[in-house]
């Protein structure tokens, strides 16, 4: 089993670089200036604990890829760049495992080919700087249950979770991984506040965060229940999730925001359509209203657009956006 990863960032580095580090095979596709770095002088991989050079081949275009029998095609970019990659693959009789926030790759994808697996994705890590990640999870890097696509399991998705689970991760086959996406999703519709508010606020800002997070979850959850959508529940996630991977600094770094933030540091666009996004199509398409996501939604959109640095608004003028 081959791993080709699809989008070598912050998710893609960490998981290519510790599937390389514990003797799996693992091809690279980045871009730009990060593949060029990559090419040159490997991925610089820094964890809390050690520093990797990561030594494996890396392309910067799909064509440049040789596919062949065996290989596992691990998508690891933002979703709004998903649809472009997929449609530039040659071999789709390949398994795709999307290791991706939100619940829109996997339909994206089974709508081309045929064996798709989604991942749930609980995972720190930053990428700020071409050819270097910072993988801040410990004691594990992160946590990557693996499921067939809509439901079940496989030889496939034990496979890819045994070679995940031998390099540095929790990672099991789960039955009913969109479950556990859908509850992963009420745990990013945060992102775009971070990204808009930015990570350095006073007390009274983080309740004024907190008190938007609870409304734009509450929203999800209306949307969920309406549209007859099951997602784990708290208690599950709790004693599911554990402590097993807690943010860590990685050389004495401060901690960075996280991917969408990160997105707009970078500007890389941001997967905010199918984040806040995702639960205000849900609203539109069950008849409930959803303005805070909306509101983060398009105020997300429109700092990317602006090139926006993060944390040029107040949780309080988003509040007050909303009471107008
Ligand atoms: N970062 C985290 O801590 C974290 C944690 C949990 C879940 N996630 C989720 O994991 C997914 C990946 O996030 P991420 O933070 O790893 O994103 P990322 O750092 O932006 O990595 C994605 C990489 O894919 C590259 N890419 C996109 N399209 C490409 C193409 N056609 N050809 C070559 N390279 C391409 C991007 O290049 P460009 O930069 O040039 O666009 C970028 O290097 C997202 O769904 C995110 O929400 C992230």
């Amino acid at each position: 089993m081959r791993f080709v990863i699809l989008g070598a960032g912050a998710v893609g580095g960490t998981i290519g670089g510790r599937l390389a580090d514990t003797g799996h095979e693992v091809v690279l596709l980045a871009r730009g200036a990060h593949a060029q770095a990559i090419a040159s002088h490997g991925l610089r991989l820094a964890m809390p604990d050690r520093v990797i050079s990561v030594r494996v081949p890396v392309a910067e275009r799909v064509d440049e890829l040789d596919f062949r029998d065996g290989d596992v095609l691990v998508l690891t970019t933002k979703t709004h760049q998903t649809t472009q990659l997929l449609d530039e693959l040659p071999r789709r009789d390949l398994p795709v495992v999307c290791a991706q926030n939100g619940v829109a790759n996997e339909r994206m994808a089974v709508r081309r080919f045929t064996a798709v697996y989604g991942v749930v994705v609980m995972l720190p890590a930053a990428f700020l700087e071409p050819g270097h990640v910072d993988a801040q999870g410990a004691p594990y890097s992160g946590l990557l249950d693996v499921g067939r696509y809509p439901h079940g399991s496989d030889d496939t998705a034990t496979a890819v979770a045994a070679a995940l689970a031998r390099s540095g991760f929790v990672s099991n086959a789960v039955q009913d991984v969109m479950r556990w996406k859908y509850a992963k999703l009420l745990r990013n519709l945060g992102n775009a506040i971070q990204a808009l508010c930015g990570v350095d606020m006073s007390d009274s800002d983080l309740e004024q965060v907190q008190e938007l997070d609870a409304l734009a979850r509450a929203e999800a959850e209306a949307c969920y229940r309406a549209a007859g959508i099951d997602w784990a529940s708290d208690e599950e996630w709790t004693s599911h999730r554990g402590m097993q991977v807690q943010w860590t600094p990685v050389e004495g770094r401060d901690r960075a925001g996280g991917s969408t933030w990160q997105s707009l540091v970078r500007g890389s666009g941001l997967e905010v359509d199918y984040l806040n996004g995702e639960i205000v199509l849900l609203g539109r398409l069950h008849g409930v209203d959803t303005p805070v996501n909306r509101l983060l939604q398009v105020r997300a959109h429109d700092a990317a657009r602006r090139g926006a640095r993060p944390g040029e608004m107040r949780p309080f003028e988003l509040l007050s956006a909303l009471a107008r």
